[in-house]
C-alpha cells in the first residue's frame, strides 16, 4: 500500500469520525427517544431530559447521517438514530410505542433488563430494522400478529414470558430472517405452518416452551438450517424421514420431549451434523446404522430412551466423536469393544443398560477416555475391570456404582490411576477393606465407597490427599477409631484446588438416599464438601481437630459407637450446614458455642447420652424436637431445665406436643414414613438421569428437612 493510499485512508477515517461527532439528532428521533427514556422506570446515565440535548451523544445511541454522501461535515447535518443498545441496565416498565418512530433504526438491543407488558405494535413496522434483541426481559402476552420488518435478520425474544401460539406470521414479510430465537417462553399449542417462508433461516430455537404435536412439515424445507433446538417441550410422535432433508444441520437438540418410534435411518444425508441430542424421549428400536456411522458426529446423547439392540457404534467411521451418552436405555449384548477406536472420545456414559460381557481388554488402549460411567449395567469381575482401566492414562472420573454385587473390592496396591479425581464404586455390597491402591490416586477429589460391606479400620492415609473434599464411606462395616489424620485433609482446610468439571450433562453420580433410589449430581462442583462416615461401627471420640476443617459443609458421623463429648472446636467450622451425630454414645453437653454456626440447617444429636441445656439462640431456635430426642437434654423443645424459670406458655407448648414419650415416638415414625414416601417419589421421578442441579439441591434440602422432622 502506497503512502498516498495510507494518507487517503487516514483522511477518510477522520472525516467519518468527525462527521459522526457533529451529527445533530433529528428532532423527531430525539422526541421519540425522550419518550422512550421517560417510559423506563430507571434513568440511564447520560440519556434523557437532563442529558445533552443532542441524543446522538447519548450512550448506546448511534446516529448516521441522512445525507452521508452529501453535505459532508456541515455542523448541522441531521443525524438519524440507527442503533440503540441498552443492555443490562435494569430498565423496567413498558416499552413505549414511540420506538416505532425511529424509522432508520437497524439495530435494537434491549436484552437483559426488566421490561414488561406486551410489545407495542409499532415496533413491528420498522422498515430498516435488521436486528431485534429483546431477550432476558419480562415481556408477556402474545407477540403482535401483524409484522412488516422486511430487513430483519435476527429476531431474539428468548427468556421472556410470551404466550399464545408461535409468531410464525413474522415469516410472511421477513423472509430474510437468519436467526429466530423464541426459546424459554410460554408459547403453547402445535407449531403453526409458516416457518417455511423464512427460507434463509439458519438458527431456529423453540426450546423450553409448551409446544405440542410434531415438527411442522415446512420446517423440513428449511434447507439452510444449521441449528434446530426443540428441547424441553411436549412434542410427540415419530421423527419423520424428512428430517434427513436438513442437510446443513450442525446441531439438532430435541431432548426432553415425548418423541417416539424409531430413529429414522436418514443420517447419511446429514453430513454436517455434529450434535445429536435426544435424551429423555421415548425412542425405541436400535440406533440406525447411518447414525452409528456418521463421520461428522461429535456429541451423541440418547440417554433415557427405550432403545434396544446392541451398541454397534462404528468407530472407524465416527472418528470425531467426543461425547457419548447412551445411558438408561434397554441396550443389551456385548460391551462395545470398538469404542477405544473412537480416538477422540472423552466422555462415555453407558449406565443402566445390560451388558453380557465385562469390560473388554481393548479398553487398555482407550487413551482419550476422561469420563466413564457404567453404573448399574450388570457388570461383573471388578478386579479385571480395574486391571484394564488403570491403563487408560487420561481417566479422571470413574463411576462403577451398582455392579459387581458381593464381589471383593481389590486391595492390590499396584493398581495405578494417576489422573483419577473422582472415584465412585458405591452401592454394590462389595467385601474387603480400604483399598490400598486408592492411596496412590493422589489427585483424588471425590471418593465414594458407600453402601458396601467394607470392614477393618479406616486407613490413616486417607488424610494424605491434597485435594479430597468429598469423602463418603458411610453404610459399611468399618470398625475402630476415626483416624485422626482425617482432620488434616488439605482440601477441606483450604479449598483452592481447581475442580474437574465434566462435560455438560455428564451423569456423574448416584447418591443413594433413604428410599434406596438414587439422587444424581451432574457436576463435581455441585458436591458439598463432605465427610460422611455414618452407619458404620466406629468407636472412640470425635477429634477436636475436626474444627480445623473450615470448609466443611456436611459432617455425618451418625449411627456409630462414638463416645466422649462433642468438641467445642466444631464451632470453628463456620460453613457447616449439616451436622449429624445422632445414634452414638456421646455424653456431656452440647457446646453453647455451636450457636455461632450460622449456616447450620440440619442438626441432630438424637439418641446419645447428652444432658444439660440445649443452646439457646442462633440456628438452634429452628431445629425440631427430633434433633434432640432420645437424650437427656433440656430446654428448647424438650422439657424445661431444672432450676430454670420456664415460661408458662412454652412449658404448655412442649407438654402438648412432646409431653409423652409415646407421642414423641409416634411423631418420629410419621416423619420417617413421610420421608420414605417422599424419597421414593423423588427416586422414581429422578430415576437414573439428569436433573438440574439447582432443582436437585432444593429437593435434597426438602428431603433432609423431612428426614429430620
Ligand atoms: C427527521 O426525520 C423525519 C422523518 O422521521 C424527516 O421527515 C425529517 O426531515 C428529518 N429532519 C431533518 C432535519 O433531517
Ligand atoms: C433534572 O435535574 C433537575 C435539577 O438538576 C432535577 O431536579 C430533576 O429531578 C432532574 N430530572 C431528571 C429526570 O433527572
Ligand atoms: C451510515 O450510512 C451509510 C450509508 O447509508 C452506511 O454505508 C453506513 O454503514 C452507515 N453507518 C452506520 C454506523 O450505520
Ligand atoms: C403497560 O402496559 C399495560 C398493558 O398494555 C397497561 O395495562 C399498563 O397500564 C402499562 N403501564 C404503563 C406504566 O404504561
Ligand atoms: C445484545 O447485547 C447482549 C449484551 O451485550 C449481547 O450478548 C448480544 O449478543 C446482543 N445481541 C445481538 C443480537 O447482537
Ligand atoms: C406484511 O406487510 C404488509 C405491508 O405492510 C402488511 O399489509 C401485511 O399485513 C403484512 N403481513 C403480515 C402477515 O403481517
Ligand atoms: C447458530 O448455530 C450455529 C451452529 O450450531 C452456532 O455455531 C451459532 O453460534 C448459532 N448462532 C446463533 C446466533 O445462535
Ligand atoms: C425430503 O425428504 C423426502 C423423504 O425423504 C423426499 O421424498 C424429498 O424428495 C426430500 N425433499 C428434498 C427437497 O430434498
Ligand atoms: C425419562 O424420559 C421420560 C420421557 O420419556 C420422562 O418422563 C422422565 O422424566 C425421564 N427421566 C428422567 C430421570 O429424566
Ligand atoms: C465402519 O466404517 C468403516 C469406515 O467408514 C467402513 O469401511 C465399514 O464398512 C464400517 N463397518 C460397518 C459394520 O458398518
Ligand atoms: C492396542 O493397540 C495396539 C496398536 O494399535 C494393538 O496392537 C493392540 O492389540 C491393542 N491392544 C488391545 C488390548 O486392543
Ligand atoms: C492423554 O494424556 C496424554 C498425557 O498423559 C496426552 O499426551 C494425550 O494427548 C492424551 N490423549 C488424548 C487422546 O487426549
Amino acid at each position: 500500500m502506497g503512502v498516498r493510499h495510507l494518507l487517503w485512508v487516514v483522511v477518510a477515517v477522520s472525516w467519518v469520525l468527525h462527521s459522526q461527532e457533529d451529527l445533530i439528532c433529528n428532532s423527531s428521533d430525539s422526541k421519540a427517544l425522550l419518550d422512550l427514556m421517560s417510559s423506563f422506570k430507571l434513568l440511564v446515565n447520560g440519556c434523557g431530559l437532563n442529558a445533552s440535548a443532542n441524543c446522538c451523544d447519548w450512550p448506546g445511541v448511534v446516529c448516521n447521517s441522512s445525507s452521508f454522501l452529501g453535505l459532508s461535515d456541515h455542523p448541522s447535518s441531521s443525524g438519524r438514530v440507527v442503533e440503540l443498545v441498552l443492555t443490562s441496565k435494569k430498565l423496567a416498565g413498558n416499552l413505549s410505542d414511540s420506538l416505532g418512530k425511529l424509522d432508520q433504526l437497524r439495530y435494537l438491543n434491549l436484552s437483559r433488563n426488566l421490561l414488561k407488558s406486551t410489545l407495542p405494535e409499532s415496533l413491528f413496522h420498522l422498515p430498516n430494522l435488521q436486528v431485534l434483541d429483546l431477550s432476558y426481559n419480562k415481556f408477556s402476552g402474545p407477540v403482535p400478529r401483524g409484522a412488516n420488518l422486511p430487513s430483519l435478520r435476527v429476531f431474539d425474544i428468548s427468556e421472556n414470558s410470551f404466550s399464545g401460539s408461535l409468531p410464525v406470521r413474522i415469516c410472511v414479510n421477513s423472509t430474510g430472517i437468519q436467526v429466530l430465537n423464541l426459546a424459554v417462553n410460554h408459547f403453547s399449542d402445535v407449531i403453526p405452518p409458516g416457518f417455511g417462508s423464512c427460507s434463509s433461516l439458519r438458527n431456529l430455537s423453540l426450546a423450553t416452551n409448551s409446544l405440542t404435536g410434531g415438527i411442522s412439515e415446512d420446517i423440513f424445507t428449511l434447507g439452510q438450517l444449521v441449528q434446530l433446538r426443540l428441547q424441553e417441550n411436549s412434542f410427540s410422535g415419530p421423527l419423520g424421514l424428512r428430517i434427513g432433508n436438513l442437510t446443513e444441520l450442525v446441531w439438532l437438540d430435541m431432548s426432553t420431549n415425548g418423541f417416539s418410534g424409531s430413529i429414522p435411518d436418514v443420517f447419511q444425508k446429514m453430513k454436517k451434523l455434529q450434535y445429536f441430542i435426544a435424551h429423555n424421549n421415548c425412542f425405541t428400536g436400535p440406533i440406525p446404522s447411518s447414525l452409528s456411522n456418521l463421520p461428522s458426529l461429535r456429541v451423541l446423547n440418547l440417554n433415557n430412551n427405550s432403545l434396544t439392540g446392541k451398541i454397534g457404534l462404528n468407530c472407524s467411521a465416527t472418528s470425531s466423536l467426543v461425547s457419548l451418552d447412551l445411558g438408561s436405555n434397554n441396550f443389551r449384548g456385548p460391551f462395545p469393544e470398538d469404542l477405544p477406536n473412537c480416538w477422540q472420545l472423552q466422555s462415555v456414559n453407558l449406565a443402566r443398560n445390560k451388558f453380557t460381557t465385562p469390560i473388554p481388554q481393548s479398553f487398555k488402549n482407550f487413551s482419550s477416555l476422561v469420563y466413564l460411567s457404567i453404573s448399574n449395567s450388570n457388570l461383573w469381575n471388578l478386579s479385571s475391570a480395574l486391571g484394564i482401566l488403570q491403563h487408560c492414562n487420561n481417566l479422571t472420573v470413574l463411576v462403577l456404582t451398582r455392579n459387581y454385587f458381593d464381589e471383593e473390592l481389590p486391595g492390590d496396591a499396584s493398581l495405578t490411576f494417576l489422573k483419577l479425581k473422582v472415584l465412585i464404586i458405591a452401592n454394590s455390597r462389595l467385601r474387603g477393606s480400604m483399598p490400598q491402591w486408592v492411596r496412590g490416586c493422589t489427585r483424588l477429589q471425590l471418593l465414594d465407597l458407600s453402601w458396601n460391606r467394607l470392614g477393618g479400620t479406616i486407613s490413616s492415609w486417607i488424610g494424605d490427599f491434597q485435594s479430597l473434599f468429598y469423602l463418603d464411606l458411610s453404610n459399611n462395616s468399618f470398625v475402630g477409631e476415626i483416624p485422626k489424620q482425617i482432620t488434616r485433609l488439605h482440601g477441606l482446610i483450604h479449598r483452592n484446588m481447581s475442580m474437574v468439571e465434566p462435560l455438560p450433562d455428564f451423569p456423574l453420580f448416584m447418591k443413594r438416599n433413604v428410599s434406596q433410589r438414587g439422587l444424581q449430581y451432574n457436576k463435581v462442583t455441585s458436591f458439598q464438601p463432605t465427610v460422611d462416615l455414618g452407619h458404620n461401627f466406629l468407636n472412640g471420640s470425635i477429634w477436636p481437630e475436626f474444627g480445623n476443617l473450615k470448609h466443611f459443609h456436611v459432617l455425618d458421623l451418625s449411627h456409630n459407637f462414638l463416645s466422649g463429648s462433642i468438641p467445642d472446636s466444631l464451632s470453628r467450622i463456620t460453613s457447616l450446614e449439616t451436622l449429624d451425630l445422632s445414634y452414638n454414645n456421646l455424653s456431656g453437653t452440647i457446646p453453647s458455642s455451636l450457636v455461632h454456626l450460622n449456616f447450620l440447617s440440619k442438626f441432630s444429636v438424637a439418641y446419645n447420652n447428652l444432658s444439660g441445656p440445649i443452646p439457646n439462640g442462633g440456628q438452634f431456635l429452628t431445629f425440631p424436637y427430633s434433633s434432640f430426642e432420645g437424650t437427656k437434654l433440656c430446654g428448647g423443645h424438650c422439657s424445661p431445665c431444672p432450676g430454670s424459670r420456664s415460661h408458662p406458655g412454652s412449658a404448655e407448648h412442649s407438654q402438648n406436643h412432646y409431653g409423652s414419650a409415646v407421642h414423641a415416638m409416634g411423631d418420629r415414625n410419621l416423619g420417617m414414613t413421610i420421608g420414605l414416601t417422599f424419597g421414593m417419589a423423588i427416586g422414581i421421578a429422578l430415576g437414573a438421569t439428569r436433573t438440574g442441579d439447582s432443582c436437585l439441591r432444593v429437593i435434597m434440602r426438602f428431603c433432609n428437612h423431612i428426614k429430620s422432622c
